[in-house]
């Protein structure tokens, strides 16, 4: 098989990030948040759909004492921001006076991003963070911090690791961008 370049339905996508260099990236952060939480309890909130493989590489890593919630947002519709949150559930536990990470795919206008920091911060958590394997920092339009980012990319449509094209290609084990 080709692993450079993949089909998903009527598009062709190039093999952009190596699952070699994104597990390394992965890696790097843990180190980052296992320096910086050191003794403390942390709540890892993944949003998904999307953030399912980073989430389970990430959390592998830790020596912390971690707990898990799952949160599904949805603001992307085919290959653009809507600029929308669609979907929610989630958010079960109480996250008063805790330390919140949240975990995220990828990071793009920043708008789910923005509504997640103001829902939790509802919740008067004692810390919040945001970890992302990837950051179109040329896209990103809020002024929210990011304190971990994996990978910095250029503002192009991507599959694999978890994210998709129209629910496609999340299986995929490398990262791979829409031929331009
Ligand atoms: P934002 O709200 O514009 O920052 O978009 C964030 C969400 O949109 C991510 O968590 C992904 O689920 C999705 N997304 C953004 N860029 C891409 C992409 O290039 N490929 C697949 N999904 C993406
Ligand atoms: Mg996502």
């Amino acid at each position: 098989m080709n692993t450079e370049t993949i089909t998903i339905k009527d598009k062709t996508f190039e093999l952009l990030i190596e699952s070699k260099e994104i597990k390394k990236a992965i890696g790097q952060m843990a180190e980052a948040i296992n320096r910086d939480y050191e003794g403390k309890e942390v709540v890892v909130i993944g949003v998904l759909d999307g953030v399912f493989m980073v989430l389970a590489a990430l959390v592998k890593k830790l020596n912390l004492s971690v707990s898990i919630e799952l949160i599904k947002l949805k603001s992307y519709e085919g290959m653009s921001s809507t600029g929308q949150i669609r979907k929610i559930f989630g958010l079960t536990t109480d996250l008063k006076d805790k330390h919140v990470l949240i975990v995220e795919d990828i990071i793009d206008t920043g708008t789910t991003l923005a509504f997640l920091l103001n829902l939790i911060r509802t919740h008067q958590p004692a810390t919040l963070r945001t970890a992302t394997l990837l950051l179109k920092e040329e896209a990103f339009q809020n002024q929210c911090p990011i304190e971990y980012v994996g990978l910095r990319i250029p503002n192009r449509f991507v599959v694999g690791y978890g994210m998709d094209y129209d629910g496609q290609g999340r299986q995929l084990p490398h990262i791979y961008a829409l031929r331009t």
